[in-house]
């Protein structure tokens, strides 16, 4: 009995705390290249060739749609590291939250139903059975149904007011745990929306 009261207290809590935002991108494009790009570092066009895929604003809601090619010279096999960290902009400039998190090694869930980027991005696309070995390697064509960008989450902590951008950094390694001579930076700026 005690354990269940204990269980349900701590639900009511969780579900009064979090609170829920839309992230609206400030850029049409979506993707800026980072403000202080690290050496070797290429921007989304070095990872992806974008031509046959579009992506469109209208009101708060972001469309994507089409075919998006790797062009990134890594090897098959290569371990991929991924991080996102959050700033806001706090009068002069940009200061890091304590929003931010690190993948050693996004390939094997790339594709994993639990995961944000899968809901927001990798669900889309529609080849995922042919690709989902391929991770980032050169080569790989990763086609896409059209589909809304809905970053929406779930945060406790402080509310989120003002100026954000996320920078997200990809870095790959050789299975010595060689870092390779080419990375990716990539900002997103924009504001959280409250949903409820
Ligand atoms: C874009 O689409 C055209 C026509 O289907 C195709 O020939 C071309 O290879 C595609 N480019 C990329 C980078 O996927
Ligand atoms: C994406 O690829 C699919 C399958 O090859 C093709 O039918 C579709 O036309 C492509 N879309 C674009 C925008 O290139």
């Amino acid at each position: 009995m005690y354990l269940y009261a204990v269980f349900f207290i701590i639900l009511l809590v969780r579900q009064s705390s979090a609170l829920k935002y839309l992230f609206v991108p400030e850029n049409d494009e979506f993707f800026n290249d980072c403000s202080k790009q690290p050496d070797n570092a290429l921007n989304i066009n070095g990872i992806f060739d974008m031509s046959n895929f579009t992506i469109m604003q209208k009101d708060d809601v972001i469309q994507m749609s089409g075919n998006i090619t790797v062009i990134w010279q890594i090897h098959p096999g290569d371990r991929i590291q991924m991080s996102f960290q959050l700033f806001r902009f706090d009068r002069i400039g940009w200061v890091q939250t304590p929003y931010s998190m690190t993948v050693f090694n996004i390939c094997p869930i790339l594709y994993d139903e639990p995961q944000y980027w899968y809901k927001y991005w990798t669900k889309n696309i529609i080849n995922k059975e042919d690709v989902k070995d391929k991770c980032f390697y050169s080569g790989t064509q990763l086609i896409h149904k059209p589909f809304e960008l809905n970053l929406v989450f779930e945060l406790t902590g402080l509310p989120l007011n003002g100026r954000y951008k996320s920078i997200v950094t990809v870095q790959a390694f050789s299975t010595k745990n060689v870092k390779r001579e080419t990375s990716i930076c990539v900002e997103v700026e924009g504001h959280f929306e409250r949903l409820n």
